[in-house]
């Protein structure tokens, strides 16, 4: 079987700027595995479960697209699924200095990997899931921004978190 490029991210939520990179890519890449992160560094609003589920749904099932969760190193990760290619996105220029870095680690540390990126569309350049979160906090239009699937979770998690302070 062909070896994946592995696409992975916090994805915390997903973004519609993930998901026009995902359609994009699944025409340059025969197997794409969106791989989760699990960072135990990171607070995430979702927990990995609910991150999955989240690109499931909104993915439905797409051929040659699955959808993983990894902890641990990327390079590892990368490794025992038997790919060697990683997929970033890169939006702005604001983004180029963190992928830079990562991207000539990863190289350091598993030489035969290597780093893809895809521009994001356009029309999704200014979008980010931190941002996302933001304007969904303070009950703001994000249609459009995030799959449905996302828009429920987000308004879901909101109401868990009424009661506390903002
Ligand atoms: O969506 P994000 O938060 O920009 O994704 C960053 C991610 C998860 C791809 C990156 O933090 C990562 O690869 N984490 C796994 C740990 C690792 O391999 N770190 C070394 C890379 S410099």
């Amino acid at each position: 079987m062909e070896s994946p490029a592995i696409y992975p991210g916090s994805f915390d939520p997903v973004t519609c700027g993930h998901m026009d990179l995902i359609h994009r890519a699944r025409k340059v890449f025969p197997r794409l595995v969106v791989a989760v992160a699990i960072n135990i560094h990171k607070k995430t609003m979702f927990t990995v479960e609910e991150r999955v589920d989240m690109l499931l749904e909104a993915l439905c099932d797409q051929p040659g697209v699955e959808v993983d969760s990894f902890s641990g190193l990327l390079v590892d990760y990368a490794r025992q699924r038997g790919a060697n290619i990683i997929l970033r996105g890169l939006r702005a220029l604001s983004d180029f200095e963190n992928e830079f870095q990562m991207a000539h680690m990863n190289r350091r540390l598993a030489p035969n990997l290597e780093t893809f990126f895809m521009m994001t569309g356009q029309e999704h350049f200014y979008v980010s899931s931190q941002t996302v979160k933001e304007v969904a906090y303070f009950n703001g239009d994000i249609s459009g921004l995030v799959p449905d699937v996302v828009i429920r979770r987000l308004r879901a998690k909101n109401g868990q978190l009424a009661g506390f302070s903002k």
